[in-house]
């Protein structure tokens, strides 16, 4: 099974936060993912991804105009897949959770199937997400893995 990751970073922290989201993925066996900057990334691969993950530093209170401008732009066949966001900040009332909500609007937009898990598997809760703040990404280790297991393991159930 295929996984994707897109981002954008500037300064690394939400490359950070996509390095163990993938890390969380490849617990799920069978699961290959790859992560793709926005100026790098594999159309055909992510075409033939059943779940892509989106992740965006926090930009006045909003997605980066990066991937605002990635998800105007794009041509990639993204409907029926599963998706899940997850987003960088500052600081923890910036509006990193007014990011996750607005990428899951881009995706639910394009068609994609959203998901966290929520609090349905229990702690961590991942409710929109998951969000992480600036040099402190490792603290929240745990809230990217669990979004990333739980991704890979619904995108298992759900087309393997
Ligand atoms: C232009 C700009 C605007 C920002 N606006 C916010 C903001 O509104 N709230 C916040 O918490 N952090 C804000 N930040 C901080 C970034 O969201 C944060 O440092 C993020 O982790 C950067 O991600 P990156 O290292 O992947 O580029 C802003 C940073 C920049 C460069």
């Amino acid at each position: 099974m295929k996984v994707s990751i897109i981002y954008f970073t500037e300064s690394g922290n939400t490359a950070k936060a996509a390095e163990i989201i993938k890390d969380g993925m490849m617990k799920v066996e069978g699961t290959e993912v790859k992560l793709f900057g926005l100026d790098a990334i594999d159309e055909e691969y992510v075409a033939a991804s059943d779940a892509v993950l989106f992740g965006a530093p926090t930009y006045y209170a909003g997605v980066a105009w990066q991937l605002v401008k990635f998800f105007h732009e794009t041509k990639i066949p993204f409907a029926g897949k599963l998706g899940a966001a997850f987003s960088t900040a500052g600081y923890e009332q910036g509006g990193s959770e007014v990011v996750l909500s607005d990428i899951i609007s881009f995706m639910m937009s394009k068609g994609m199937l959203c998901y966290s898990g929520g609090t349905a598997l229990g702690q961590p809760f991942t409710h929109l997400g998951a969000n992480g703040f600036s040099d402190r990404i490792e603290d929240r280790r745990e809230v990217f893995k669990a979004l990333g297991q739980r991704v890979a393991a619904k995108a298992k159930e759900l087309f393997e």
